[in-house]
């Protein structure tokens, strides 16, 4: 697969513009980014006025338009519209957030919308996020357990134990924080970033998991969890206000009291 990885302060040049169509009365510009692995123009981006007045509100409701209606190679990911598939993670006005869950109207002057930073780009707005799913693999995302289950029920959580997932397992796996991240931007191989890491400290608080010193020996890495430095750029950007930074400070001083 042709791929192209973006830094974030690469020089795209302009490609096509779309003119609105006749008699909008609320026209917005929407500068987005293209990257077609096969048709020799690229990166660019094509500008696309549309008319807000027959569009929802949403940055996705925009984009979803411009391929119905203008354009339909636009590619991007998209399932829910609810904020809760973590499909449409993308860098839109210089953040990386949700394009369902991003207001039109909070954007002043055009729209820009890229992919999300430092990842291989498949297509347009569709990051290549195989290695970020490898390295969720990693942290091995399931009860662990090493004593039989009760013959009888499911192995019970108290109410207190399930209110320490609160925070963690709303993750939905968008990879914004990820792709925020400048340690992840340079060790991206190595280091297993914000997410992975959120991820890992949600199994590691459940009441339910039996190999804890298991799982913090596998993080315990110079790259997989101490590449991080407490930038926090991870939990600015998390779209479901969700905290990795403190997640993996957690991790870290479990490391450290272990050693006590
Ligand atoms: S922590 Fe937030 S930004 Fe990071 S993957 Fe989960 S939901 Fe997305
Ligand atoms: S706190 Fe750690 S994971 Fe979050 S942005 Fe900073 S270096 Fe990356
Ligand atoms: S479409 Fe599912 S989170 Fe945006």
């Amino acid at each position: 697969m042709a791929q192209l990885t973006l830094p974030s302060n690469s020089v795209v040049k302009q490609g096509k513009t779309y003119d609105a169509p006749a008699g909008g009365t609320q026209l917005k510009k929407f500068v987005i980014y293209r990257y077609t692995p096969d048709d020799g123009e690229n990166p660019r981006t094509d500008t696309y006025s549309i008319d807000l007045a027959s569009c929802g509100p949403m940055v996705l409701d925009a984009l979803i338009m411009i391929k119905d209606e203008i354009d339909s190679s636009l590619s991007f990911r998209r399932s829910c519209r609810e904020g809760i598939c973590g499909s449409c993670s993308m860098n839109i006005d210089g953040r990386n957030t949700l394009a369902c869950l991003k207001r039109i109207d909070e954007v002043k002057g055009d729209v820009k919308v890229y992919p999300l930073p430092h990842m291989p780009v498949v297509k347009d707005l569709v990051p290549d996020l195989t290695n970020f799913y490898a390295q969720y693999g990693s942290i091995k995302p399931w009860i662990r357990t090493q004593t039989p289950a009760p013959p009888d029920r499911e192995r019970l959580q108290s109410q207190e134990d399930r209110a320490k997932l609160k925070g963690l397992e709303e993750c939905i796996l968008c990879a914004c924080c990820s792709t925020s991240c400048p340690s992840y931007w340079w060790n991206g191989d190595r280091y297993l970033g914000p997410a992975a890491l959120l991820q890992a400290y949600r199994w590691i608080a459940d009441s339910r998991d039996e190999t804890t010193g298991e799982r913090l020996d596998d993080l315990e890495d110079p790259f997989k969890l101490y590449r991080c430095h407490t930038i926090m750029n991870c939990t600015n950007t998390c779209p479901k206000t969700l905290n990795p930074g403190k997640a993996i400070a957690e991790i870290k001083k479990l490391i450290a009291m272990r050693r006590l």
